[in-house]
């Protein structure tokens, strides 16, 4: 099956070099669809070159985060740009392939790719480099999930990493009502409850949820100075040369 890797991104001076990054991971992946999601009112003919020119599979949407959660704290990072792909996924009957939710700033093992491939339902893994104990996963006994670790429960049915599950389609499909709804630090947990996961059904990957295959990075990002976010650096070109 295709892994539809879904990459919410959006504008700021160092969205070219993660998306470059990032391609330079996926180029290793046969079989792969990527879903770059955009939190901006367009899509940027700047973003269409650069996808174009990795020779990805691609699908490039815009997805702007609804204005009155633009100044929220915290705001609801990466889920209109979700919401938009469980969007496409659902206009274009989708039911066939896996569907992974891979952020633009994260580290991915290529390993990671043969292990979410054969997802039936819905396969977990550990995340690395997640808040304070530097992990979060499932605790598989027996070759079965039977509980969770990370440093921040708060409540959820399934504590886990956007980054840390895979979905197949075809099981997707059967629930209508598959949503990411506006709730930082909720989207996992609510996503998952809305396909109606089950415990037993989950399928521990990475060597029985031993092995870390991949992480929650994070770049040290710079705010850009306050005018209009384009051309110049925003699009990958430098008026260097002609100074
Ligand atoms: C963590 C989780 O790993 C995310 O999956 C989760 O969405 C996020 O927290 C959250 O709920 O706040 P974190 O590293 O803190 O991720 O957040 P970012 O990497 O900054 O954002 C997550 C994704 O959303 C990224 O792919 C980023 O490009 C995108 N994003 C971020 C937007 O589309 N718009 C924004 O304003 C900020
Ligand atoms: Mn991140």
């Amino acid at each position: 099956p295709v892994i539809y890797f879904v990459t919410p991104t959006y504008p700021r001076r160092e969205q070219i070099p993660e998306l470059t990054r990032l391609a330079h991971t996926l180029l290793h992946v046969p079989h792969i669809h990527w879903l770059v999601a955009n939190d901006h009112e367009r899509c940027d003919t700047f973003i269409d070159i650069l996808l174009n020119r990795f020779g990805i599979p691609f699908t490039h949407m815009a997805s702007p985060m609804p204005s009155k959660f633009r100044g929220s704290k915290p705001a609801p990072r990466g889920v209109a740009n979700r919401r938009a792909v469980l969007q496409w996924i659902r206009q274009n009957n989708l039911t066939n392939g896996i569907l992974y939710f891979g952020d633009d700033d994260n580290t991915y093992d290529l390993r990671l790719f043969d292990e979410i491939r054969p997802t039936q339902r819905v396969s977990m893994f550990p995340v690395g480099l997640i808040a304070d104990y530097a992990v979060s996963g499932p605790v598989v006994r027996q070759g079965k999930v039977v509980a969770f670790l990370d440093s921040w429960i708060a409540g959820r049915r399934w504590p886990v990493d956007m980054a840390g599950f895979a979905v197949n389609l075809n099981y997707m499909s059967q629930y209508p009502n598959v949503n990411m709804p506006y709730k930082p630090g909720y989207e996992e947990d609510l996503f998952l409850r809305s396909i109606n996961l089950h415990i037993d059904q989950i399928e521990p990957r990475g060597n029985n949820c031993t092995e870390i295959l991949v992480w929650h990075t994070q770049t040290k990002n710079k705010k850009a100075p306050v005018v209009r976010l384009e051309a110049k650096y925003m699009d990958g070109r430098s008026n260097l040369g002609a100074l």
